[in-house]
């Protein structure tokens, strides 16, 4: 074979596996949304407590948090497994179909600590230094591209997060926005406020 001809060949093979992998990959989203799914559901709002709702967020903290599990700054032994196994090209299209998913509310359970749990949530508390949440994640709950959204989240999920924060097993918070934020809620507080949340 000559030159020339290997040229082509190889010319041709690149070609292939580009086309290839495109049409492989575009497959794949599909299928990787049902492995997704299997924990966080179809639409997007996890029934299980511990396990979040993804439907609503926005997708530019859907992928920050997979690139953070991905790379071992945000610790889970359940997410690192799974993201592991999936291609980060998909990680935009998996953020913008869970992200555009309607989110749903839970129902209160404890009206009067979803009442206290309005307060913090809405002015913080002077006396520990601890801001308004609502200042970053929206007065309604709804949050942003920078602070994630807590409208409607699991009380269990919720609470459990507040603790990561605190206790610094979660580190990937910018600024430690949330480590120091969490640092001066008391346990009724994280309780009271995951409480309010959960029925946003
Ligand atoms: C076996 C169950 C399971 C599977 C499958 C799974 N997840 Fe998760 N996911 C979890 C759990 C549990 C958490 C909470 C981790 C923690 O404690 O920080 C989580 C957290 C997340 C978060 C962070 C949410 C937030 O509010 O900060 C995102 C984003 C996410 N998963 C996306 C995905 C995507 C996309 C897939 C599919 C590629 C997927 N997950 C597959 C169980 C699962
Ligand atoms: C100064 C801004 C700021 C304030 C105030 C703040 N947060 Fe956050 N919060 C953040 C940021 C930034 C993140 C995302 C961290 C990351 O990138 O994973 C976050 C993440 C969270 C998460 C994790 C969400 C998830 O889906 O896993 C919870 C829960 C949370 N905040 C609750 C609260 C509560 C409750 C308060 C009030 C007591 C509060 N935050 C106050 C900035 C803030």
């Amino acid at each position: 074979m000559n030159f020339c001809c290997r040229l082509l060949m190889v010319q041709s093979m690149v070609l292939w596996t580009l086309l290839y992998s495109g049409i492989v990959g575009a497959q794949n989203v599909d299928a990787t949304i049902k492995i997704c799914a299997a924990c966080h559901g179809d639409d997007g709002n996890s029934q299980a407590p511990g396990i979040p709702k993804l439907a609503g967020r926005d997708p530019n903290y859907i992928v920050r948090e997979l690139k953070d599990f991905s790379a071992g700054k945000r610790k889970s032994d359940i997410m690192a497994p799974v993201i592991a196994g999936v291609d980060p090209n998909q990680f935009k299209d998996l953020a913008v179909y869970f992200g555009k998913q309607v989110p749903s509310s839970d129902k209160i359970t404890d009206p009067k600590a979803a009442a206290n749990g309005k307060k913090v949530y809405l002015d913080g508390d002077e006396e520990k230094g601890l801001p308004a949440c609502a200042g970053c994640h929206e007065p309604s709950g709804a949050g942003n591209s920078r602070f994630p959204r807590l409208a409607g989240q699991h009380k269990e999920y919720l609470v459990s997060q507040l603790n990561k924060f605190k206790s610094d097993f979660h580190t990937n918070d910018s600024a430690r926005l949330m480590r120091e934020t969490t640092k001066r809620m008391s346990d009724a507080q994280i309780n009271d406020v995951s409480e309010y949340l959960s029925g946003l």
